[in-house]
């Protein structure tokens, strides 16, 4: 089988996807530069598959390393590119740290592939690039808005260098995904969403307030125009997520598109409120999520869901979880991560 380089992989999507990829044969290598995850990922990944993903420290913005890793692994045939930097607030204080991280990656990446004969690259993409979308559910079609953070502003810059590199003759493809919001951890409880210091995103928020590591949960408004009043998102398990980029792989690897680049949002199609969130999260677990209510958050998007028909229907790939299930991975996982001392 041909092996697969995930970069970015002992992080929380790269993780899970490292697992499905394993699972559905394909041998692989890591290249993380561990800035926001830790090696006990890779310990966590060996105990659900039985078999110990290569791994290679490393920052991918440094050609020597990268050209030094595809050099040891001639076999690397597929890539799918996590390492970025990913947290929509910090952007904002460090927009050269996340310009120079995000796409000097990906340049590197690219300027490899040809003369290491790599057919396809899979770019972990965000609806971000939507911005506040005119229409919900969304689809591959709605417009690109401008970004709202240099985060967003990375994902956006790196579509179009895929775009302008592979319409200049690469010869290699590209399977673009657009993740809406990834939740949830790997039903085992090996692995899950791992946030240096105060998360940011509301899951890990979320479970670290019921087990009572933070005190409250804020609910950042609820005077949107939503029928609750709060934000609503599309929440995606990341095992699912996890599940469409080997479809995605596969597909590149094995030609089964004429098309050099293509393009899918991954969610689930069901839009989902914060407070409706809270009650699903009680609901299956019975543990209470103190929270409040206090002022927007600035930047936040009020509406955005996706319409995953295109994806359901070109890559046979479906989101099956269900929000409940989902909620209970999380919890779990909190709960281990309290068993191991961690947090
Ligand atoms: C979800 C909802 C908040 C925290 C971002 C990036 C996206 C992707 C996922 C990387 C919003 C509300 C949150 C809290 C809250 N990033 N919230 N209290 O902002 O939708 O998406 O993370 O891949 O690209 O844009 O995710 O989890 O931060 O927020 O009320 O303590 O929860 O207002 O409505 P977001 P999020």
């Amino acid at each position: 089988m041909d092996r697969i380089l995930v970069t970015g992989g002992t992080g929380y999507i790269g993780s899970h996807t490292v697992v499905e990829l394993q699972q559905a044969g394909y041998p692989v290598v890591i290249i993380d530069d561990l800035s926001n995850s830790n090696r006990e990922v890779i310990d966590g990944i060996e105990r659900i598959t039985g078999i110990r993903p290569d791994f290679v420290e490393g920052d991918c913005t440094d050609m020597q390393t990268l050209s030094k890793l595809f050099a040891d692994y001639p076999d690397i045939k597929g890539i799918i590119n996590f390492a970025a930097s990913k947290a929509v607030g910090e952007s904002m204080h460090k927009p050269i740290l996340y310009y120079r991280n995000n796409l000097n990656t990906l340049l590197n990446l690219l300027d490899l592939m040809g003369p290491n004969g790599v057919k396809g690259i899979v770019f972990s993409s965000s609806c971000t690039v939507y911005g506040e979308p005119d229409e919900n559910p969304v689809t591959e079609k709605a417009p690109i808005k401008k970004a709202t953070s240099p985060y967003g502003n990375t994902k956006q810059i790196s579509e179009e260098i895929i775009t302008d590199v592979i319409n200049a003759g690469a010869p290699f493809k590209s399977v673009i995904l657009r993740y809406f919001n990834p939740v949830g951890a790997h039903p085992s409880a090996e692995i899950g969403e791992l946030p240096n210091g105060v998360p940011q995103n509301l899951i890990p928020y979320l479970t670290q307030t019921a087990i009572g590591i933070r005190q409250e949960l804020s609910v950042f408004g609820n005077d949107y125009d939503t029928p609750d009043g709060s934000c609503i998102r599309d929440y995606i398990n990341v095992v699912d997520l996890a599940k469409a980029h080997v479809i995605a792989v596969k597909r590149m690897l094995e030609n089964k598109s004429d098309a050099k680049i293509e393009i899918f949002n991954l969610g689930t199609g069901n839009g989902v409120s914060v407070l409706e969130l809270i009650n699903v999260f009680e609901e299956a677990t019975g543990v209470k999520v103190p929270h409040k209510i206090v002022g927007r958050r600035a930047g936040d998007i009020e509406k955005v869901w996706a319409n995953p028909t295109y994806a359901n229907e070109v890559l046979g790939w479906k989101a099956t979880s269900t929000l409940a299930d989902t909620m209970r991975s999380a919890w779990a996982w909190q709960l281990k991560l309290r068993e191991r001392g961690v947090m």
